[in-house]
Parts: C-alpha cells; sequence; structure tokens
C-alpha cells in the first residue's frame, strides 16, 4: 500500500522543521518507515537547485523563473526520493512542498496563478500530499523568531525580503487552508511547542490511524 504524504507549510520562523521531525519520531516510534525531507532539496539535484535559489543568484531572474526552478527541484525530489519512498510504503513527511511554490511566487511574488497551476499540473501530477498543515504565526513575530534562529548569520534570499512580503505570505497561506479545507489544517503556532506538536498529532491519528499501519522497519531520511 502507499505510503501517506504528509507536507508541512507556513512563513519564515514558524516552527515546520521542528515539527516536521517531531511527527517523523513519533510515527518512527510506531514501526512506521518515514522518509523525513524538506524543500527546495531532497535530492541530489533539487540540493543544487536549491543552493541557486537560495543564495539569491537566481533573483534578477524574477519570481517566474524562480517557480520554474523551484518545480525543476520538485520534480527531481518526486522521481528521486518521495514516490519511490511512497511506493515501498513509508510514510513521506516533508517540510514545504508545491504549496510554497503558489503563496510565495503565485501570491506574495505576483506570478500568473495559471503559470504556478500548470507546473503543478506537470510535476506534481497525482502525487498529492494526503494532509498539510499550514504553521501561522504573525508576520512580524515569524520574522523575529526567523532572526533568533540564524543568529549572526545572514539572512537567506526570502528571509531578505520586507514585512509587507511577510505579510502577503501569511494571508496566501491562510486563504490556501480556507480554500482546501479537506486537505489542510491550520495550526496557531504561537501556542507552545508541546501543544502545537499534540495538535498535530491529534490530526494524524483521527486521520490515519498509524498505531495500525503495517511495520516498515525501513526508516531513511534525514
Ligand atoms: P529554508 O532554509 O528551507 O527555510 P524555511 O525554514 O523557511 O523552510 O528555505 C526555503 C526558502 O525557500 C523559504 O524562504 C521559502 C522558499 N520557497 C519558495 O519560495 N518556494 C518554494 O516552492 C519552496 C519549496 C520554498
Amino acid at each position: 500500500m502507499r505510503g501517506r504524504f504528509i507536507t508541512f507549510e507556513g512563513g519564515e520562523g514558524t516552527g515546520k522543521s521542528t515539527h516536521a521531525a517531531t511527527l517523523a519520531a513519533r510515527l518512527k516510534a510506531l514501526g512506521i518507515g518515514v522518509h523525513l525531507t524538506r524543500e527546495p532539496g531532497g535530492s541530489v539535484g533539487a540540493e543544487i537547485i536549491r543552493h541557486v535559489l537560495l543564495s539569491g543568484v537566481a533573483k534578477p531572474l524574477g519570481p517566474e523563473a524562480e517557480a520554474i526552478l523551484f518545480a525543476a527541484a520538485r520534480d527531481d525530489h518526486l522521481n528521486f526520493a518521495i514516490r519511490p519512498a511512497l511506493k515501498r510504503g513509508a510514510w513521506v513527511v516533508c517540510d514545504r512542498f508545491a504549496d510554497s511554490t503558489r503563496v510565495y511566487q503565485g501570491v506574495a511574488g505576483n506570478v500568473d496563478l495559471r503559470t504556478i497551476a500548470a507546473l503543478e499540473r506537470i510535476v506534481v501530477g497525482d502525487t498529492r500530499p494526503d494532509l498539510t498543515f499550514i504553521l501561522d504565526v504573525p508576520a512580524e513575530q515569524a520574522m523575529q523568531r526567523a532572526a533568533e534562529r540564524r543568529g549572526k548569520g545572514g539572512a537567506d534570499r526570502f528571509e531578505n525580503e520586507a514585512l509587507h512580503f511577510h505579510e502577503k505570505l501569511r494571508d496566501g497561506f491562510l486563504m490556501l487552508a480556507a480554500s482546501e479545507a479537506e486537505r489542510c489544517v491550520l495550526i496557531d503556532a504561537t501556542a507552545s511547542k508541546e501543544d502545537v506538536a499534540a495538535q498535530i498529532w491529534r490530526a494524524v491519528e483521527e486521520r490515519f490511524h498509524p498505531a495500525t499501519a503495517p511495520v516498515l522497519l525501513d526508516n531513511t531520511g534525514s
């Protein structure tokens, strides 16, 4: 049986990576095979494109070209990591996926939504997430959290954008959660880490009953 495909989405500094890792650990503890991964990246080819995108060297090409590059990275990631994992029955937990392109390049970057939808159709096809958590934090607070996390290191391509951009991102993610309420679960990520993790686990239990999933001792991924 195909594994479950769960994604985490939201703006900068919303805690996606922490909660993706926490969920993966809880699933593994039940004996479920889990592939924990992230975008952009998650496969050899996609990691190369990640560097091009996050260093900012592709920024002069414009948001449409960036959307195409994110889609190219996703294509490699799907073909060499996500689809093979799902096929062998592992659950894939992914920190960001196609919704990030819809919101960062589409809503905030003003790329025509038909272009974004076409890329998604070509690249993602039927491999859509079964469940998506949208972690929501007010833009100002999220930017502050991202800056604290970074410490003295420099901000990347998207962290460098102004508050207005981050507010657009937040609105975009809230709109997405409302428009795809079946797939998306909106989480108030200003709550404590334990509380957020508990909300996430409850949603996974309700939908997929992981305690009764077939045991697959094949844990790969970071
Ligand atoms: P990353 O360092 O992984 O940060 P985060 O913890 O915020 O996920 O950087 C990924 C950056 O790339 C982030 O700023 C969001 C952006 N991004 C897009 O703009 N479009 C996309 O399709 C994806 C996957 C990410």
